[in-house]
């Protein structure tokens, strides 16, 4: 009889014990540490207006596990991995805090009002799938950004959208370096130079580039961009003559806009593309 108390008594503390650690493990309890540091001082670089980040705190009374934040992610170790602050009317330069946000998988700024160009340290944002900033009003040089996020060595970006700022430069020959990259929007930019012959190694499904001042020739190399579904190249400055071999493997394209520039169309009357 006392002996099976004694294993009961043992067994209960052992679960307590189970159930202590567990809780410790619990992301609830708090996030990384130098992740929320980073975090913080995000909220100081920037002017946040309407205080849509009053739940971001920095002391105990106020809330310190970062991971109950708004628009803060994390995963179950309390590593962040999405930051969602689209449409918060947030001012400012986009802070150059990241080199610990190497977790970070989802960034998204969508519609605010961040200008200025891109932080050196995105080049440490080594998991990002997903790149949102559009609708601010950006000034950096698209080529140093594909430059920084191509310094991974595993490349994972997967969804880049930089529509409706006021990014300059051009689409670099390296940009056949972002392997996974699957949806690249830029439209609404000012962009200059041509398209890049590399672009026909990529794996891009859809590629927005209207409203730009791109120039020169397509490349033909296009037309090996099996995957393509969506190519919108229009309002530009685009030049000379698209055949056949433009569109040779584009058997998936769906939507095409190619108009407002200055190609001129040669193809033969019984074209069909090939499957
Ligand atoms: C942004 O947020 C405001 C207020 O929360 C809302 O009225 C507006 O429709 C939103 N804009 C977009 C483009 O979603
Ligand atoms: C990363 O966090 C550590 C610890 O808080 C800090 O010393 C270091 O300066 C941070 N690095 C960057 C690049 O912010
Ligand atoms: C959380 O993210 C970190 C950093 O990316 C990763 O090392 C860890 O395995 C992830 N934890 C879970 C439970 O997915
Ligand atoms: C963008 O920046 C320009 C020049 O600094 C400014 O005139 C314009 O109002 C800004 N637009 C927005 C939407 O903030
Ligand atoms: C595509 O990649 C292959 C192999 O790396 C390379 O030989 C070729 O020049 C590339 N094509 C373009 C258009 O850059």
């Amino acid at each position: 009889m006392v002996d099976a108390r004694c294993f009961e008594f043992k067994f209960l503390h052992a679960f307590l014990v189970l159930l202590l650690l567990l809780h410790m493990n619990n992301p609830s309890i708090g996030c990384i540490e130098r992740e929320r540091e980073a975090l913080l001082a995000f909220k100081q670089g920037i002017v946040d207006t309407d205080n849509q980040l009053s739940s971001w705190g920095s002391s105990e009374v106020q809330n310190e596990d970062c991971c109950t934040w708004k628009g803060v992610e994390c995963n179950l170790t309390g590593h962040v991995i999405e930051l969602q602050l689209f449409n918060q009317s947030l001012q400012g330069s986009v802070p150059d805090v990241w080199g610990n946000m190497s977790s970070l998988r989802v960034l998204n700024l969508w519609e605010n009002q961040f200008k200025g160009g891109f932080p050196n340290s995105f080049s440490k944002l080594c998991s990002l799938q997903t790149l949102v900033l559009s609708n601010n009003n950006l000034t950096g040089q698209f080529s140093e950004l594909i430059q920084m996020l191509s310094k991974c060595a595993q490349n994972s970006l997967d969804f880049l959208d930089l529509s409706d700022n006021r990014l300059s430069g051009s689409l670099p020959e390296s940009i056949e370096k972002m392997v996974r990259l699957t949806y690249l929007h830029v439209s609404g930019n000012q962009l200059t130079g041509r398209l890049p012959e590399s672009i026909g190694n990529m794996s891009l499904r859809e590629l927005g580039l209207y409203g730009n001042r791109l120039s020169g020739r397509l490349p033909e190399s296009i037309g090996q961009m099996s995957k393509l579904v969506y190519m919108n190249l229009g309002m530009n400055s685009l030049e000379g003559e698209i055949s056949e071999t433009h569109f040779s493997q584009l058997s998936m394209l769906k939507t095409l806009d190619l108009s407002s520039n200055s190609l001129v169309l040669n193809f033969h009357s019984d074209w069909v593309v090939r499957q």
